[in-house]
């Protein structure tokens, strides 16, 4: 079976626009591929400077995911941190690749450049061989990734090809794959713009945990066209267009189809709320479940580091062996 990897950092609410977008085709994929998926605490750290944050950010996300339908018994969820092989390989990783290589990271530099004044650390620099140990470390076949991670995904290719040389064949070579495309979710406030956690206001931004009577609330106040036509129309009428988006991904149906039963803005903005409030609510419910139990929660996460754990240490030790470093 093809194994594939993605991995999430823990970093602040998950939204409407991740689920729709990227987490509920995990999901769906979760019974074709050998899927693993990594709570990434470590990426986070590059960026955590206050304490007892990344912690409850990461339990938070276990439970999300657990939520969404991630079944602990089908694929492999992990935390990063907690199988020690990611930061052992990550070092050889690391030395594998140049600092030529990370300085052309297109995301580094924008990432470093946004933070101006703030703390750059080093990790942040380099992240992408940590990343590349996370994906090594699985002999991953694919990789999902959007249009902002390929670049580390080459990087990981380069660094496996270049160890293989060095040291002989050890990792399996990954490949980036474009996921299953999920809706494109984009801000109720700002329709022509992802939806976004860094969006200037919450008002755009539909948050997993909202309260039912706050969804309803940002959807009759989602920014719509000008003239009153309802029609499918991303260039011209993007308000609309990503409210029936939204729509047809949580009834099933093509926006198409969707936009001919409605004359009025009003009753589509009020569908499409009603209709996320429903998708939402059992997930909720399983999320508010899982975090009332943390030690069942704990359970689930000990269970796929023990999967995650099995397969990184052989693959650590064959790197380890492969060099030819003196055994413990
Ligand atoms: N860098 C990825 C991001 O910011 C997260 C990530 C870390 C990742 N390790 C990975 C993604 C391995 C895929 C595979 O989104």
């Amino acid at each position: 079976m093809t194994r594939v990897l993605s991995c999430i950092q823990p970093t602040g609410e998950v939204h409407l626009g991740n689920y729709l977008g990227a987490l509920r085709v995990w999901v769906e994929g979760q019974h074709t591929k050998d899927a693993f998926h990594g709570i990434v605490d470590l990426h986070a750290l590059t960026v955590t400077e206050v304490p007892d944050t990344v912690g409850n950010a990461t339990l938070e996300l276990a439970a999300m995911l657990f939520a969404i339908g991630l079944d602990p018994n089908v694929a492999t969820v992990f935390v990063q941190s907690h199988v020690t092989e990611h930061s052992q390989l990550g070092w050889m990783m690391e030395c594998t690749v140049s600092f030529g290589e990370l300085s052309r990271m297109t995301q580094f530099k924008d990432k470093s450049a946004k933070r101006e004044a703030e703390f750059v650390s080093a990790g942040l620099f380099t992240y992408p061989a940590l990343q590349a140990a996370d994906i090594l470390l699985y002999d991953t076949d694919e990789v999902p990734v959007g249009e902002d991670q390929r670049q580390h995904v080459e990087i990981t290719r380069d660094i496996a090809l270049r160890f293989n040389h060095r040291f002989g064949d050890t990792f399996i070579v990954p490949k980036a794959v474009t996921p299953k495309a999920g809706a494109r979710v984009m801000d109720l406030q700002d329709p022509t713009s992802k939806m976004s956690k860094t969006a200037g206001s919450d008002a755009g931004l539909v948050n997993m945990l909202d309260e039912p009577a706050e969804i309803v609330k940002k959807f009759k106040r989602a920014i719509t066209d000008s003239d009153s036509e309802v029609r499918f129309d991303r260039a011209n009428k993007p308000g609309i267009t990503n409210l029936l988006e939204i729509l047809a991904a949580c009834t099933g149906e093509t926006p198409d189809a969707l936009a001919t039963r409605y004359t009025q803005y009003g009753p589509l903005k009020a569908d499409a709320g009603e209709a996320v409030v429903e998708l939402l609510r059992p997930i909720q419910a399983r999320y508010h479940e899982l975090m009332a139990d943390r030690s069942e929660l704990q359970s689930l996460l000990r269970t796929g580091a023990a999967k995650a754990r099995a397969v990184a240490a052989a693959t650590l030790a064959r790197a380890q062996a492969a060099v030819g470093m003196l055994p413990a």
